[in-house]
């Protein structure tokens, strides 16, 4: 009898405080999670590729409802229209230059963008690819006036807010990535050109667009480099002397040396987005890790890894964007032929290794934290119920 009415009673509790997540999902929120969303980068740098009516539908198959271009082409932006799949747009490096004129950046952005937009969701702008990184200097000085131009032309149709307008990095930006707390921009381009750079983003609160491959550091030194590290399957970490942290995968890594050289040109709250990351499943005979297998592990690993909406050991409570490199192989790539094997599918829309995108990410950028929210819930509900039961009642 006595038992029963204990048993009673402690349902009544159980359900009370199960009232109290449902009703309040914020109020016991882990503070540590954050945003996470995922989208793929639809190149196509090839000539054997489905139509645009066929990625509608792959990308739909696999639940992805972001996408990045390299241009603005017309055909994919018809295409997409009255799709929930938005898209980060491109400007062609050689489009740079004139853009500093603002009569062609105001023609520009009406012929394309606004003539697709809003009927194709367009979340961002991306201002010439890995131009920082490179050796065609001449052009670096005019990405920043194209920035401007373009964000004063999305000021006068009020849009500014609903389109970002960044320019995307390559890794080789720093000169300095480890430990990851002493990453800093190279001196040649850091006070000239980066940080008036991450002065607009910080004014206009856009990103810092960054391009990390692991896989381009393991390949140039397999001897020294772990495999598991860069397949975020180390266990034992490397430790940050300066911070202590400790990371146990070099994606992580580079993020946070990203961060610390935004820092250190005092812009550190600036967020990111990871425009490119993947692994290639193929490669030539000296491009150590090139394999299905390992495409495959890195794949998995980084949705998981990202899906526990951690953020960064530097940046916890960092929002990211990522987008996987890339929907297809790309035929016509130039370079060792790893380029040409980044792709979750063949040409033929089946795909190269099985995966999932674990988080489906929404549409809407404000939803991308319901599954970290939900299991937030579940986690300390899980302790409550635990904490409940440990005291007998
Ligand atoms: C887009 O998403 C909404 C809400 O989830 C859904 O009702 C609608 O059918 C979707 N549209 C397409 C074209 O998939
Ligand atoms: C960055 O954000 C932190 C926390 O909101 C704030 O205290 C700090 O002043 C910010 N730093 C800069 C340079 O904006
Ligand atoms: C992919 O996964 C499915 C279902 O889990 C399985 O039947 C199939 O054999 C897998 N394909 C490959 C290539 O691993």
């Amino acid at each position: 009898m006595v038992l029963k009415r204990t048993w009673i009673h402690s349902e009544v509790l159980k359900v009370a405080i199960l009232l109290i997540f449902v009703a309040f999902p914020g109020f016991f929120e882990n503070k540590a999670l954050c945003k996470v969303s995922f989208g793929v980068n639809y190149g196509k740098v090839a000539n054997n590729l489905p139509a645009p009516a066929e990625v509608v539908s792959i990308l739909e198959s696999i639940s992805v409802t972001r996408a990045k271009l390299y241009d603005t082409d017309p055909l994919v932006l018809k295409t997409f229209r009255s799709t929930n799949i938005s898209f980060i747009v491109g400007v062609a490096n050689e489009d740079i230059q004139s853009l500093g004129s603002p009569e062609v950046a105001t023609r520009w952005v009406e012929e394309n963008i606004l003539a697709y937009y809003p009927s194709t969701d367009i979340t961002a702008i991306v201002v010439g690819n890995e131009i920082f990184g490179g050796a065609d200097t001449g052009l670096m000085s005019h990405v920043l006036p194209a920035m401007r131009n373009i964000y004063s032309v999305l000021m006068t149709r009020n849009l500014q807010k609903k389109i970002q307008v960044s320019t995307a990095h390559s890794f080789a930006v720093l000169t300095s990535s480890y430990p990851p707390s002493s990453g800093a921009f190279n001196p040649a381009i850091a006070d000239s050109l980066m940080k008036p750079i991450l002065q607009f983003l910080a004014l206009t609160n856009a990103p810092f667009m960054i391009n990390a491959y692991p896989f381009f550091a393991y390949k140039s030194n397999p001897g020294e480099v772990s495999l598991e590290y860069v397949l975020f399957e180390d266990k034992v970490g490397i430790r940050d002397p300066n911070t202590g942290l400790v990371y146990y995968n070099m994606f992580d890594a580079q993020l946070d040396a990203i961060f610390a050289a935004m820092g250190a040109l005092g812009y550190p709250n600036v967020s990111l987005t990871v425009t490119e990351t993947g692994w290639p499943s193929g490669g030539d005979a000296n491009e150590a890790g090139a394999t299905v297998s390992n495409a495959q592990t890195y794949h998995t690993n980084l949705m998981k890894h990202l899906s526990s909406a951690k953020g960064t050991p530097l940046r916890p409570n960092a929002n990211l964007e990522v987008y996987y490199f890339a929907l297809f192989n790309e035929n016509l790539k130039p370079g060792p032929s790893s380029e040409r094997h980044y792709g979750l599918f063949k040409p033929d829309g089946t795909k190269v290794y099985n995966f999932t995108f674990t988080q489906a990410p929404s549409g809407s950028s404000s939803s991308g934290a319901t599954v970290p929210k939900v299991l937030g819930i579940v986690k300390w509900g899980t302790f409550f119920f635990t904490y409940v039961g440990m005291m007998g009642l």
